[in-house]
């Protein structure tokens, strides 16, 4: 054991690993082939849900295993669990703004029965105000609440905080593709996709 060796307990087994590692390289490096649950490894992907829990504290966290560097005494637990998929909408189908939120209420109708219970936010390992998003897309601020959501990184812990099976991350994705569906994109995006699609613009390599 070195002077920088560390013991921490993933998965309900004692590991000792250098205190440089985060979780998933701490499990790897104690030779446990790990493939579920690890992604991008650069907090992006949202695969690697853990929960904390830090020596001598008594509070669970939700985190990314990928971030969370170890430390002593550490217990971590990797969450694996499938995302709900019963929220199915077409954006075709929305033929103007105007009724967009009594459709986003047939698409999510459990968002209306929001408890204000903060487990969403407290979840949340990016800290996004998750409730206040939910909130804001029941009242048709989908822009708002877009906004809110733009560092999602899906990983579904707020939803597995939900008393009312919300999944507010998908709310927060309907927000954003919903907005970008109903705003005119920047010009210079549009000039641009119309220099490609007349083949006027090239990638050169080299
Ligand atoms: S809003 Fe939900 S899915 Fe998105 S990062 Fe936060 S907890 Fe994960
Ligand atoms: S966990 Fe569910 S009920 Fe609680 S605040 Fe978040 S969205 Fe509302
Ligand atoms: S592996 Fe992608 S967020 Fe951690």
């Amino acid at each position: 054991m070195g002077d920088r060796d560390i013991t921490v307990n993933i998965n309900g087994k004692d590991i000792t690993v250098p205190a440089t590692m985060s979780a998933i390289q701490a499990v790897w490096h104690a030779g446990h082939p790990r493939v579920h649950g690890v992604g991008c490894l650069e907090g992006v992907c949202g695969a690697c849900k853990v929960f904390v829990r830090r020596a001598g504290r008594s509070i669970i966290t939700t985190e990314l295993g990928c971030q969370t560097m170890v430390e002593d005494g550490m217990q971590i637990i990797f969450l694996v669990f499938p995302t709900p998929n019963h929220h199915t909408y077409q954006l075709d189908d929305f033929k103007n703004s105007w009724d967009t939120q009594a459709q986003f209420h047939q698409i999510f109708p459990e968002a209306a029965h929001c408890r204000h219970c903060g487990g969403c936010t407290k979840s949340c390992p990016v800290e996004i105000d998750v409730e206040h998003g939910v909130n804001l897309a029941t009242e048709g601020k989908f822009r708002e609440a877009g906004e809110l959501f733009l560092e999602c990184v899906m990983c579904g812990l707020c939803l597995t905080s939900c008393p009312e099976e919300i999944t507010p991350n998908h709310v927060g994705l309907f927000c954003r593709r919903i907005t970008a569906y109903f705003h005119i994109r920047p010009s210079n995006l549009i000039n641009r996709l119309e220099e490609i699609r007349k083949g006027e613009y090239r990638i050169v390599e080299g």
